[in-house]
């Protein structure tokens, strides 16, 4: 174990009817001017957003909606919600959806507190925010985590880029299984196999043995594998979907990073992937993943041997990277660039584009060279 220090900022009510029996307690400390963002409008057709706007008028709030914040959230729109909350003096800012929205406005939250620009000053001078309008979540799709982290991904159109910013985590976060249960099958297991990622990238960073994030680890990606299968069976189990649920909060609150460095040189590709074409997170981690594997399970044959086993029950480190491409398939995750949804063509120059921008991590069982990342997402076509 390398020396951590391990604080956690955010408190999670868990559990059906969350909002209506814990929202009002956990916004009483805070002004009385809310924002409450959302996405492209399901919160509106399921009634969520209903039923959380009352119990703030109800709690005294004056709310202002921030809406339409896209999938992959854009830093343009980070500016226009930022421009808003200075206009409305907003004092708390409620995130009402999954990891893009949240994403949002946790960067919202610090870019309302400042002139500066925020990308510049995080990406150019290496400073981070310390001054942010609070925020909370209401989680309405799971398998980031985001609800459970400072962590934010935005993308920059202009300079094509989508990259990690850093800002403050929630202050709290309601996790409400049945707020997901309007979440079509395909988003569920693709938001889960985010989740599986995140505990598989953890995992693969160098630990020394016996490394008890490890053994966690492990737990969740058997659990994260189990729900799926369960969800795939029954699309209404709200047991499976609670377990998905808090798995991909297990995956993202820092206690499987604690006294570690990780891989995450998936993400880091699948980023720059999606910067170029705006596809689904978990979508991409899909495709990438079994390819990228392929190339390292020879640097770190031990733990491959131990997650074949663990996870999928197979025998050999390469057995269980196969095994992980045959669940890929099985859950209808996509295995092709070409599956993805995609704004423009994913041709090979495309492709060269994202390998010559990706961060390139140095802490995995292997550092890649910019042709060998390429050659990885050639091998996806
Ligand atoms: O926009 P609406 O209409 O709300 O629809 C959304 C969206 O189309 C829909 N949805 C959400 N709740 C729903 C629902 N549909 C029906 N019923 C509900 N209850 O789901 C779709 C996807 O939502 P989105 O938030 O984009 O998905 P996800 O939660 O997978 O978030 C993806 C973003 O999070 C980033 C990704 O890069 C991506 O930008 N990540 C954030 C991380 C973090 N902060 O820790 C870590 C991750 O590795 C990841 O990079
Ligand atoms: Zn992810």
């Amino acid at each position: 174990m390398q020396k951590f220090v391990y604080e956690y900022p955010t408190k999670v009510y868990f559990g059906e009817g969350a909002a209506k029996e814990h929202l009002e307690e956990a916004v009483a400390g805070y002004g009385e001017n809310v924002m409450l963002a959302y996405g492209g409008g399901s919160v509106k057709k399921n009634g969520i957003y209903d039923e959380v706007k009352k119990i703030l008028e109800d709690a005294g709030k004056k709310v202002t909606d921030f809406n339409g914040i896209m999938s992959n959230p854009t830093y343009a729109k980070v500016q226009e919600g930022a421009e808003l909350a200075k206009k409305e003096k907003i004092d708390l800012i409620l995130a009402v959806g999954g990891g893009s929205v949240i994403d949002c406005c946790k960067i919202v939250a610090a870019q309302a507190k400042t002139d500066k620009d925020l990308w510049e000053m995080e990406m150019t001078e290496h400073q981070f925010p310390t001054d942010v309008i609070p925020m909370g979540a209401v989680v309405t799709a799971s398998g980031t985590g985001a609800e459970m982290n400072g962590g934010a991904v935005i993308t920059n159109e202009e300079k094509v880029i989508k990259a990690g910013m850093a800002a403050a985590a929630p202050r709290f976060a309601i996790l409400d299984p049945a707020y997901t249960a309007s979440v079509p099958r395909m988003q569920v297991i693709s938001g889960a196999f985010d989740t599986l990622s995140h505990a598989m990238e953890t995992y693969l960073g160098n630990s020394d043995q016996d490394n008890v994030s490890d053994d966690v680890a492990l737990a969740v990606m058997r659990n994260t594998v189990v729900n799926m299968r369960r969800l795939m069976g029954n699309s209404d189990d709200m047991q499976a979907r609670g377990n998905l649920m808090w798995d991909s909060a297990m995956a993202e609150n820092g206690i499987l990073k604690v006294g570690r460095v990780t891989d995450f040189q998936a993400h880091q590709i699948e980023h720059q992937l999606g910067a170029y074409t705006d596809c689904n997170h978990g979508q991409g981690l899909a495709v990438i993943h079994p390819a990228y594997y392929r190339h390292i399970v020879k640097n770190a044959q031990e733990k491959f041997t131990r997650f074949a086993k663990e996870v999928f029950g197979a025998d050999t480190a390469e057995a269980g990277v196969e095994a992980l491409s045959d669940f890929i398939r099985e859950c209808g995750l996509p295995t092709r660039m070409g599956e993805l949804r995609s704004k423009v063509e994913i041709t090979p120059e495309l492709l060269r584009n994202v390998a010559d921008t990706c961060n390139v991590i140095k802490c995995g069982p292997r550092e890649l060279c910019r042709d060998e990342i390429y050659n990885i997402l050639m091998e996806c076509m």
